[in-house]
């Protein structure tokens, strides 16, 4: 099938690399012209393990090409994609949907026969009825282009895998055309047994809000049990541990830590609860401001233990932060906790190193004021405090007794909960975490 990739960000561009590695003729489309010569030339334009090979491979096929321009994409699909960015509007916590608008705009105009839209990006519920009358108003004489919302659930770090192996499939189609459409796009992915969930568009558009506010709140839980087993002197990774085993509960995403970031959690917990205050229903989401409360207490409480820690001044102290991406395996700063604890200790008058395998070029940019270490000992050296903030492998992989060797205090906050304590403190570290009674 002819299928256009509108935004090539991490969602965008993964899905079209993935569509045409398993058999459709796809073009993916952008403004940014060298994100798209990056593309077409088979370069990622971030980290994300296994893309380049599936970009390589589709480019090799033919079945990928790239273009800025949407009249292309009119021009191409039977079927476009939607997979620009939703971020926070400035200013409010309602996601801005400019971007979206913009593509439907730029590509109504110029679409030669009747198509379907699909929608990617995650957005209010609703947007896939007001686009239905903004494109119908837009659609030149003859055209009909429906819209369907078909929301994506890949991780950063796991995109590809994600998108080739995806635990569902959620349509979110008006009629039995766009359905029977969808389910061909994705026949390679169904014949392999992936349930498909075919539902009206609000519906679709909900399950996507539903599941990163599910998955936001089960974090925030954990770490609100860690505030709790601080005060009570009791172990917040043995009691997930314990609360994991119930399979009604499930151990996944309660990992007590300095909380959630990135580019979708915390704004999309944001925008569902004013999307439903503008539904008239705000009480019922109003546990999602806790939500994120608690995920920012998380960085304070971090900030405040380091600052004990060094003796109550964090002015001219060394400082060395392993981390700085908001999860392992990218390359995204995005609303990094990692990051955002690095910034106020810097503030706060502490002499801030960070370290971070694939994240430190976008972590400059972010924060031009923090220095940043190539080499982990060199970052680390003579560092009067350690946090590790951002859970990669090859921190679990280090030599705890060759860093204290290097170090100036052998202090460490492991802020994921993640490395083998009992070796830490066997090569002389004081370790300590949120949530555990050490
Ligand atoms: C999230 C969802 O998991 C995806 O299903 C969704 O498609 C995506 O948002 C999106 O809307 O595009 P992602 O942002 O890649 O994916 O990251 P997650 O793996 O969900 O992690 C989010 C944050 O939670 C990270 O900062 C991670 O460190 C933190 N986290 C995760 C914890 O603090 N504790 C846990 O136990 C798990």
């Amino acid at each position: 099938m002819r299928l256009t990739v509108i935004g090539t960000g991490y969602l965008g561009a993964v899905h079209a690399a993935c569509m045409a590695d398993i058999g459709h003729d796809v073009l993916g489309v952008d403004i940014d012209t060298a994100r798209i010569t990056a593309l077409s030339e088979g370069r990622p334009p971030f980290y994300e393990p296994g893309f380049d090979e599936v970009l390589t491979r589709a480019l090799a096929s033919g079945r990928l090409r790239f273009s800025n321009d949407l009249r292309d994409a009119a021009r191409h699909g039977e079927v476009h994609f939607i997979c620009v960015g939703t971020p926070q509007q400035a200013g409010s916590q309602a996601a801005d949907l400019r971007y979206v608008n913009a593509v439907v705009d730029g590509l109504t105009p110029h679409l030669p026969a009747s198509c379907l839209v699909v929608g990617k990006s995650t957005v209010p519920v609703g947007t896939t009825a007001r686009l239905t009358d903004r494109i119908a108003g837009l659609a030149p004489a003859g055209v009909r282009a429906e819209v369907a919302w078909n929301p994506e659930f890949l991780r950063e770090g796991f995109a590809v895998e994600d998108t080739l192996r995806p635990d569902r499939v959620v349509v979110g189609v008006s009629g039995r055309e766009a359905d029977e459409t969808l389910r061909r796009v994705y026949a390679p992915m169904l014949k392999d047994g992936v349930p498909y969930i075919s539902t009206d568009p609000s519906t679709a558009e909900l399950v996507k809000a539903a599941a990163n506010s599910f998955l936001a709140t089960k974090i925030s839980f954990i770490n609100a049990m860690s505030e709790v087993c601080d005060a009570a002197g009791a172990d917040v990774a043995t009691l997930a541990d314990a609360l994991g085993h119930d399979t009604r509960i499930g151990r996944q995403f309660l990992n007590a830590g300095i909380g959630f970031g990135g580019g979708c959690l915390p704004k999309d917990i944001r925008a569902f609860a004013a999307r439903a205050e503008e539904l008239g229903v705000g009480p019922a989401l109003r546990f999602l401001d806790q939500v994120d409360e608690i995920n920012r207490r998380q960085r304070t409480r971090t900030i405040a233990l380091a600052r004990r820690l060094t003796g109550g001044d964090l002015a001219g102290r060394r400082v060395t932060v392993l981390g700085a991406t908001f999860k392992p395996n990218s390359d995204d700063v995005r609303d990094s906790p990692a990051l955002a604890v690095a910034a106020a200790l810097h503030q706060q008058g502490a002499d801030v190193r960070v370290h971070d395998p694939m994240g430190a070029a976008n972590a400059r940019r972010a924060h031009p004021e923090l220095r940043s270490g190539s080499d982990l000992l060199t970052a680390c050296r003579d560092a009067e405090i350690l946090l590790h903030l951002t859970e990669w492998s090859q921190y679990r992989e280090v030599d705890p007794v060759e860093l204290a060797g290097v170090v100036g205090e052998p202090v460490l906050i492991d802020g994921r909960n993640a490395l083998p304590h009992d070796a830490w403190r066997a090569a002389g570290w004081t370790v300590r975490t949120l949530g555990r009674p050490y």
